[in-house]
């Protein structure tokens, strides 16, 4: 009789298994052969743009109040910890130069970052020689037509901010409230395109679960914490923002990166796919979808929130798209599962694989659950390569593109593409070994030389724009 009993409850696991292998989230793949990724065209309102980020462009030494600030880099060799970040691409430094590229470029936008260290040195006390630094590059801008696209957070904050705890504490939600309402003011006519937070999953998951970034935690249950109280910080800063200057967009910046099971029919790689697409993705799209905040591993945190206000406090929803994650079983091994690869799939530098049809399914799953409720636009506010030999480059672009305009073509309301990025820069915890610039940067003379695999994305603006 217990036989029977057993036999049946694997019969039932392995029918549930199939009806979930062929039914749900089934990872999309286009047979690239019959594909002509010449044939695309987007229409002249399309914004194409190139992304960087302040603490990525000008290092430790040009922001000195940073709570990346006194990071240093791994050396992979030695497995010591070397240098500092440097002075990176010594943005303000170059600014008429890089201007005169993307003017050469003729791209439309420019995405970037505050670095409010720098802006906000000691609490409460702003520095005006940062600020005309800003106002600086807005105007430049301006003067080539290239609208600025500004993030208030992107990974960095100040030290003093770092100190009383960031986001861990939501007291503190104020003081960042308190810079967007004083940058928004300063900057509010330069600037119209606004983000809060760029990625927040990874901050919260790199910092506070794995490590590898300030403030170096291992702690799930207090990634959750900060998430919640970012998403928190977004809400209540859209409305101080508002109130200073209501024709302003604001939006939110989030990583897409699909994690998918290497055998479909496979219960262990759906369980733990689905529970790392919640805790990366569907927290936040559902967030905003509908008010409600869910960080939650069985038996381990549930950390929930609910805020109706949520939904209403979104113009604009950015998408940073780099790969997918497969995961596969691995029962001998030290975690029972490991990241795994296709022998079709093409690596990039940074071990993430070239897989087009992710920014598809990306669109698809954000505009079907998120934006088109909300009747809002999306912009793919990243998308980039780490490739060092500039020899998969054009590859990349030209097939994220056909998938981007594939995406257009389908209905989906994407208003823009950066590229991440125009220069070399510094690429966090792995320092400078990443190359994803479609600028080359020699670091010890700082001479820029655009790589050969960065054509194809100029002649695809230039035959969106004329010219
Ligand atoms: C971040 C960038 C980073 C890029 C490439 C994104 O997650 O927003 O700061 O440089 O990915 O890894």
């Amino acid at each position: 009789m217990k036989a029977i009993l057993k036999l049946f409850i694997i019969m039932i696991i392995f029918l549930v298994c199939l009806w979930w292998a062929l039914f749900h989230r089934s990872e999309l793949r286009w047979d690239w052969t019959t594909i002509n990724v010449a044939k695309i065209s987007f229409d002249k309102k399309f914004i194409f743009g190139v992304a960087g980020a302040a603490y990525q462009y000008l290092g430790s030494e040009n922001s000195p109040n940073s709570n990346w600030t006194d990071f240093r880099i791994l050396d992979k060799a030695s497995q010591e910890f070397g240098s500092k970040a440097g002075v990176s691409a010594d943005f303000w430094n170059h600014l008429d130069d890089d201007i005169a590229l993307m003017k050469e470029m003729k791209i439309k936008a420019f995405r970037f970052s505050f670095e409010w260290g720098d802006i906000e040195p000691e609490q409460g006390n702003y520095d005006h020689q940062a600020i005309a630094k800003y106002h600086d590059l807005f105007g430049k801008l301006r003067e080539h037509g290239i609208e600025p696209f500004m993030t208030l957070h992107h990974f960095t904050h100040p030290k003093w901010f770092e100190a009383m705890g960031g986001f861990e504490h939501e007291k503190n939600i104020e003081y960042f409230v308190n810079f967007c309402s004083f940058m928004v003011q300063e900057f509010g006519d330069d600037v119209r395109m606004w983000a809060t937070f760029n990625e927040p999953t990874l901050y919260a998951t790199q910092g506070y679960i794995w490590s590898v970034w300030p403030p170096h935690q291992m702690n799930i249950a207090s990634a959750g914490i900060v998430l919640k109280h970012i998403l928190q910080a977004h809400v209540a800063a859209y409305h101080s923002m508002k109130k200073k200057k209501p024709d302003v967009r604001i939006g939110f910046v989030h990583s897409v990166m699909q994690f998918d099971p290497y055998h479909a029919w496979n219960p262990l790689e759906r369980i733990a796919c689905y529970y790392l697409n919640r805790i990366y993705h569907d927290v936040v799209v559902n967030f905003f979808s509908n008010g409600t905040y869910a960080f939650n591993i069985p038996f381990y945190v549930n950390i929930t929130a609910e805020n109706a206000d949520a939904p209403h406090t979104i113009d604009f929803f950015g998408i940073n798209y780099y790969s997918h994650v497969l995961l596969k079983t691995d029962l001998f091994g030290e975690d029972i599962l490991k990241i795994a690869y296709r022998p079709e799939e093409i690596k990039t530098d940074t071990d993430l694989v070239i897989y087009p049809e992710g920014l598809y399914r990306a669109i698809q799953d954000v505009s079907d659950r998120l934006t088109s409720k909300l009747h809002i636009p999306i912009y793919i506010t990243e998308n980039g390569i780490a490739d060092v030999r500039d020899d998969r480059r054009a590859l990349f672009i030209e097939r994220y593109l056909y998938a981007l305009h594939k995406a257009i073509e389908d209905g989906y309301d994407v208003r823009g593409y950066f590229y991440w990025s125009l220069l070399d820069n510094f690429e966090w915890h792995l320092g400078y070994s990443m190359k994803f610039g479609l600028y080359h940067i020699d670091f010890q003379t700082q001479k820029r030389s655009l790589r050969c695999g960065a054509n194809v994305f100029l002649d695809v603006i230039k035959k969106t724009y004329g010219g």
